[in-house]
């Protein structure tokens, strides 16, 4: 299917995440191939999710975190486990929202333009695949809002994966 170009005003984001939800649904409805929906993924948050600068995906190979399918400005390729924010997040497989990356310590500025950021392990059948990174020039831009609905995007592209349908 296409993308419906749906344009969302993300003034009540329960609302807006739920029907981007549905959208990235159909989006990666009846396809499994991990890039092509990491890429459809990211594409949808970038595209929909005002202020953002920078959203991507970084994939756990060889015991590094390695960039794959991204919007935004050519970003850093590799970062290790426990380095800056994505390495923390994959590390301790929890998503961390950072409200100032200026106070994170270890941050990677990839961007001068990310003042904020969201991390999200990818985890599927209890392995990790690697982090879903978002940044944004606005402080604080991530509430718990914007976690839940990030959260459910992330669970959709992982249900889309062979061992995400079996776990
Ligand atoms: N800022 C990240 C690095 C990746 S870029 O933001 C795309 C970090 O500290 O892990």
């Amino acid at each position: 299917m296409s993308h419906a170009a749906t344009r969302y005003e993300f003034t009540d984001k329960e609302s807006d995440y739920a029907s981007l939800a549905r959208e990235l649904s159909a989006l990666l409805a009846g396809e499994s191939d991990l890039i092509a929906n990491a890429a459809s993924t990211v594409a949808l948050i970038f595209d929909a999710v005002p202020q953002l600068n920078w959203a991507g995906i970084y994939f756990l190979k060889d015991g590094g975190l390695v960039v794959g399918p991204f919007q935004g400005k050519p970003a850093c390729v590799r970062i290790a486990l426990g380095a800056g924010v994505c390495g923390a997040a994959a590390l301790q497989r929890r998503t961390l929202v950072v409200p100032d990356v200026h106070k994170f310590s270890g941050h990677i500025a990839c961007d001068a333009a990310s003042n904020s950021e969201i991390v999200i392990p990818l985890i599927v059948g209890g392995t990790l695949l690697g982090v879903l990174d978002i940044d944004s020039p606005r402080l604080a831009r991530f509430d718990d809002a914007d976690r839940h609905g990030l959260e459910a995007l992330a669970a959709i592209f992982l249900a889309s994966q062979p061992a995400g349908r079996a776990g």
